[in-house]
């Protein structure tokens, strides 16, 4: 792909309004779905962008004809609006400070440890926040100048927690729609934020704010009620809420849960064709054709649990509970915030681990574990998929999890087992995996070990309930099912805290349930 000076103006891909040029439809994310990336020879091109949000949205923007408004990831990228591969890019720049201080600081070592259960310290830091606020402002203003009159916007994830409110502000003809990527806490950690509530309000400035389950929802409302009610310098904001609305003096905020989801439907095509069969078959081979593939595929994030997969290999490997001569893990990991100090202590944990189950179990051109450390290019990852006998997902807390969603979309051939943690947002829906605790080692090593060695109808029966699931819940039901709740907001309308009709499961029965 070339970067932006080679690229068209936009205007030609969008639902654009006639007069202004200016988009109806807008997506608004910390990052665009494509990096510019600088080669050493000074040109420029553009690249996916890592993570599950792009995974989700990219493909809803296309069908859409929207504007994507976001980061090019890279520090002082000073890019006109651009047209890149179909897709109306408005990139926001940020400098080397701002990068450090909002994405690195506040949004990767304040907001996502404590959303994710403080599995490490948040940081609190007061030049962090104002570097927040101020990056959300300019994400506000260059989203105010992408948006057609009377547009629909819909503001992604933790790191834009402020736009709503600052756009409304702004815009008040807009529609604002806002969905969080990740776990909502629990109330009693959430109230450690020292700007819980500037944070609460900001929220509020949408329509409709959306959560993956109805435990985060819940959470919200809570604080709602109990934070931008309270008294302040501006008087009292005079907020009540009741089931699945937030009454914000005479504004009616709707809140409700939309597990989101993938293009299944398009993996599930993608996987069953010839190339990738054949890869698949060749990466067994490559592999040594052992009898079992253990599969891990994540950013390299301390959320995810990769750790607690090697120690699980590692005891069971230890009790001789499965043999190292017929069993292979193989570890996909994309670099990720790697100048965040928690992920630099965490990439040398698992590396150690690696090379010390590989030092003790391997042999010579035959290691027990496989670890990259790089992106995987899309074809080359479904391979992977299908190939794989048992996917390891392990988190100890993730608010979706995509990978688990497209390991089942990739296996028509009803072969494969699913381990999977209690939690992810995917375990309310993939009841028929290999559900597992990973704070309890136990749980994993022996849910595992079912796993590898499950009857092979008992395997077809359970991949064939989750496949069903899936492929009949993808990310075109997830967006929308959003956007038609955004569009019918207003002070009438039913109640969204209810499981969203986009999941079969019975939320009350989920261990982890977001409280
Ligand atoms: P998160 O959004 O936290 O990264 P998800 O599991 O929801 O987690 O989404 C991750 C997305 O990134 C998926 O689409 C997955 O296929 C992709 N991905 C993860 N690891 C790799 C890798 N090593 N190479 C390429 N793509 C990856
Ligand atoms: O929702 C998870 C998420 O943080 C997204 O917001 C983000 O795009 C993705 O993971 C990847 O993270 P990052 O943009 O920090 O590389």
């Amino acid at each position: 792909m070339a970067a932006s000076s080679e690229s068209s103006e936009p205007s030609s891909s969008s639902r654009a309004d006639p007069v202004s040029g200016q988009a109806t439809f807008v997506v608004v994310a910390n990052r665009l779905p494509v990096d510019l990336e600088r080669l050493p020879d000074g040109t420029t091109r553009w690249k996916r962008s890592p993570g599950g949000l792009v995974t989700a949205l990219e493909p809803i923007l296309r069908r859409n004809q929207g504007a994507w408004v976001g980061w090019a990831g890279v520090a002082d990228a000073e890019l006109d609006p651009v047209v890149e591969d179909g897709l109306e890019l408005y990139p926001v720049p940020l400098s080397s400070a701002e990068i450090a201080e909002y994405y690195e600081g506040f949004s990767n070592a304040t907001l996502w440890p404590l959303y994710h259960d403080v599995i490490v310290k948040p940081e609190y830091n007061r030049d962090w926040w104002n570097t927040y606020v101020e990056v959300n402002r300019r994400f506000a203003e260059a989203t105010s100048e992408a948006a057609a009159q009377g547009a629909t916007v819909w503001v992604q994830d933790y790191q834009l927690q402020l736009v709503p409110k600052m756009l409304r502000m702004l815009r008040p003809d807009l529609t604002i729609g806002f969905f969080l990527h990740i776990p909502f806490p629990p109330v009693e950690l959430f109230m450690q934020m020292p700007w819980r509530t500037e944070i609460v309000e900001g929220l509020l400035g949408a329509d409709l704010i959306g959560f993956h389950l109805p435990g985060g929802a819940q959470n919200f409302l809570f604080l709602a009620r109990r934070l931008a009610g309270q008294q302040t310098s501006r008087g009292n904001v005079g907020v009540r809420s009741k089931l699945g609305v937030v009454q914000v003096g005479f504004r009616t905020v709707r809140v409700g849960a939309f597990p989101i989801s993938i293009d299944s439907g398009k993996l599930d095509e993608q996987s069953r064709s010839k190339s990738i069969r054949d890869r698949a078959r060749k990466i067994r081979k490559e592999l040594g054709n052992p009898k079992h593939i253990m599969l891990g595929v994540d950013r390299l994030d301390y959320t995810k649990g990769i750790d607690v997969r090697l120690a699980a290999l590692k005891e069971l490997l230890d009790e001789k509970r499965i043999d190292p001569a017929e069993t292979m893990m193989v570890q996909l990991a994309t670099p990720s915030r790697e100048r965040v100090d928690s992920y630099v202590q965490m990439r040398d944990g698992i590396e150690r681990m690696v090379s010390r189950i590989n030092g003790e179990y391997s042999e010579v051109g035959r290691p027990v574990v496989h670890y990259l450390h790089r992106p995987i290019p899309r074809d080359e990852l479904i391979a992977f998929f299908v190939a794989a006998d048992v996917m390891l997902v392990t988190p100890l807390r993730d608010g979706m999890n995509l990978v688990a969603k497209e390991y089942v979309a990739c296996r028509s051939d009803l072969g494969g087992a699913l381990l999977l943690s209690e939690f992810t947002g995917a375990a309310a829906e993939l009841r028929q995996s290999f559900l597992c605790n990973p704070h309890d080692l136990d749980s994993v090593k022996d849910a595992l070990e079912q796993a590898l060695e499950q009857p092979r109808e008992d395997g077809r029966r359970r991949m064939r309930a989750l496949r069903r699931q899936v492929l009949t819940h993808d990310v075109d039901r997830w967006a929308k099912s959003f956007l038609d709740a955004l569009a019918h907001t207003g002070a009438a309308g039913p109640a969204l805290i209810a499981p969203s009709e986009a999941t079969e499961s019975d939320f009350s029965e989920h261990a982890t349930g977001e409280n």
